[in-house]
């Protein structure tokens, strides 16, 4: 990983969930090295200390505290949290998840509930609690994650579908509402991209064939690469830019 320092970021702070692993960790230290400080958070204590660890090692500014994001108290600590140690709250990344691979009928009401409420009502509740925050700021940028599977359809993932799908018209809403503030309101939506969450999916050579047929740049993502774009739309860079979807996905959903 290029690990060169920069200042896209420079005087900005940042809260990202979801940042023991796979792609919230590569948000973390990608975030940092252009300056950001950053509050990273996850119910994944060890893997937090590791990210933090990352981050300070290639000179960055990060400290790690434990969040469930379905815990809207929790939120509001978090985000005074933010505000203590590093004066304001101007980017918030929303990118803890999970995934649950089960046909519609199948799934149960507790699976359902569950996927919902990391999800997406883990989104809306990180942005009900940074907004106050980002009105002291005088503005901000909060980019939620979502996925291919918010934009389209596919076999066995009712819930995390259905939940990804909420991401994407709660950032458009939640854009509508905040323009006001100053905050800034975009959607990713990664393909499939080698972390934790894709392990096994990858290690299966015919779901990864099925995959790579469908993926014109013929391979998975690597975290980094949903980090650039990220990063892009956390920064000032991206001033213009609201209530958008950016597709990271290798031109998966292109055709
Ligand atoms: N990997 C992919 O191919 C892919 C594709 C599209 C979208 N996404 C999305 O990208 C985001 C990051 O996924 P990843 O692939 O890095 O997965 P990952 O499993 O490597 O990381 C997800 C992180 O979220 C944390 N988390 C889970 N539940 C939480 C909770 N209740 N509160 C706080 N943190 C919690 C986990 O501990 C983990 O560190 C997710 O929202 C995922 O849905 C992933």
């Amino acid at each position: 990983m290029d690990s060169r320092m920069g200042d896209r970021l420079a005087g900005k702070t940042a809260i990202i969930t979801g940042a023991a692993n796979g792609m919230g960790r590569a948000h973390v230290l990608r975030l940092a090295r252009e300056g950001a400080k950053v509050l990273a958070t996850d119910v994944d204590k060890a893997g937090l200390n590791e990210t933090v660890a990352r981050a300070t090692s290639l000179g960055g500014t990060a400290i790690g505290l434990e969040q469930d994001v379905t815990d809207g108290a929790r939120w509001t600590e978090i985000v005074a949290e933010a505000e203590k140690q590093f004066g304001k709250l101007d980017i918030l990344v929303n990118n803890a998840g999970i995934l649950v691979l089960k046909p519609v009928e199948e799934t149960t009401d507790e699976e359902w509930d569950r996927v919902q409420g990391i999800n997406a009502k883990g989104v809306f509740l990180g942005i009900r609690a940074a907004v106050p925050a980002m009105q002291r700021a005088g503005g901000g940028s909060i980019v939620n994650i979502s996925s291919i599977y918010g934009v389209i359809g596919a076999p066995s993932a009712a819930a995390y579908q259905a939940s990804k799908g909420a991401v994407r018209l709660l950032t458009k809403a939640s854009a509508v509402d905040l323009a006001k503030y100053g905050i800034r309101v975009n959607s990713v939506h990664p393909g499939v991209i080698e972390t934790p969450m894709t392990t096994a999916l990858l290690a299966d050579p015919e779901s990864t064939r099925a995959i790579l047929s469908t993926t014109i740049l013929e391979r998975p993502g690597k975290p980094e690469e949903v980090s650039n774009v990220v990063l892009f739309l956390a920064s000032d860079e991206a001033s213009f830019v609201t209530g958008a979807e950016y597709l990271v996905d290798g031109g998966y959903t292109a055709q």
